[in-house]
This record gives C-alpha cells, structure tokens and sequence, in this order.
C-alpha cells in the first residue's frame, strides 16, 4: 500500500501532531507523517518531530514581508519534500487564498469546536460565555474563509457545570487527538483512490 505523504503544519505545543504520528504507526494506516512545518521556531511541537524521526522545518512568518511569499516558501517546502496533504493542527497564521486552493481538497484543519458555531480564537471562552451545554472540535476541508469548509467529522464532549477554560479545553483536546487521526485517515484513503 503507498501511503499518502503528509505535512502537519503547527505553530505549538503539537498533541495533535503527537496523536497523528502514533495513529500512523500502524502499518495499514494510509498517511505517512513525512514532514513537520513550524512557523515558531520555539514550538514544542518541533520536539515532537525529532522524537519520532519525522523531519521537520521552520518557516519564520517574519522572515518574509507579505503573507503571499510566507506561503509561497511553505509551498515550495511542501513540493519539495513530494507532499499530497497536508493536515494543519494548531496553525496560528492566516492562509493567502491562493494557498487554499492550490491544495484544494488536500488541505485540512482542527478547530476546537462544534463548527459552524465558534469560529475563530478564544474558542472554548466564546463557549463558555454563551452558556452552551455542549461542546467539541471539528476537521474540516479549508477553504479562503476561515474556519469554514466542508465538515469531515466532528465529536462531542458535555460542557459540564463549572468549566474552566483549562478543564474544558482539556476535555475536548482528548476528544482532538481520538478524532483527528480517524478523519485524516479518511482523506487519505480517499486521495488514495483517485
Ligand atoms: C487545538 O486545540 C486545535 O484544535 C487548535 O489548536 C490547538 C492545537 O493544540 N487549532 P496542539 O498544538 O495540537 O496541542
């Protein structure tokens, strides 16, 4: 089986990363987590990589004056390195559209919510300020827009009387690293189809 090469593009601490990279261990999973693309030359994420002999590369967002060469030098990397799909996981910098569709249907994201509700940052404070009584996360398709694009899988977790954003956003991280895996599986079988 040719597994599907894979970028994970962080900005942190990397959980997610860690999840997928144990996820593709397995021998029928159809990713391979062939490159790790920081923009922080400081995140955790980075040493996530290097534990697991995934090779990584940081791309300082201010070594470059406009977003378009930012990711026009990620595409470069990305091309190099013989990329199909690249799966975003706490990415904190804002794609040119060009981007987006250049990777069209090959460019996914978690976001830690039940989407459409919540978009943007300070997610799991929007949560609890509208007194929700559920909450979760979300990988979905990108597109230009942000936060948006076709859902891909979504799971749920109760946001219990109390919450803090620490135990809230604790409790639907866990829930991120079951459902990541299982989603970019899925994109991945279907790239390997085509
Ligand atoms: C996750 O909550 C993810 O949903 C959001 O950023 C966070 C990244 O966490 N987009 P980690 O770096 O994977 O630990």
């Amino acid at each position: 089986m040719s597994r599907v090469k894979t970028v994970v593009l962080i900005s942190g601490r990397g959980s997610n990363l860690a999840a997928l990279i144990e996820a593709a261990k397995a021998k029928d999973y159809p990713a391979e987590i062939a490159l790790v693309v920081s923009n922080k030359a400081d995140a955790g994420g980075l040493a996530v990589a290097r534990a697991a002999g995934v090779p990584s590369v940081v791309i300082a967002h201010k070594d470059f004056a406009t977003r378009e060469a930012f990711d026009a030098a990620i595409d470069s990397a990305l091309r190099e390195a013989g990329i199909a799909l690249v799966a975003e996981a706490g990415f904190m910098r804002i794609h040119s559209a060009w981007f987006v569709e250049r990777w069209k249907g090959r460019i996914v994201n978690i976001h830690p919510s039940l989407l459409p509700l919540f978009p943007g940052i300070r997610v799991h404070e929007q949560v609890l300020a509208a007194g929700v009584a559920e909450s979760g996360c979300t990988v979905h398709h990108m597109v230009p827009e942000l936060d948006s694009g076709p859902i891909i899988a979504q799971a749920r977790v109760p946001v219990l009387p109390g919450d803090t954003v620490a135990s809230l956003s604790a409790r639907v991280l866990a829930a991120e690293h079951k459902l990541y895996p299982e989603a970019l599986k899925q994109v991945a079988l279907g790239l390997g189809r085509e």
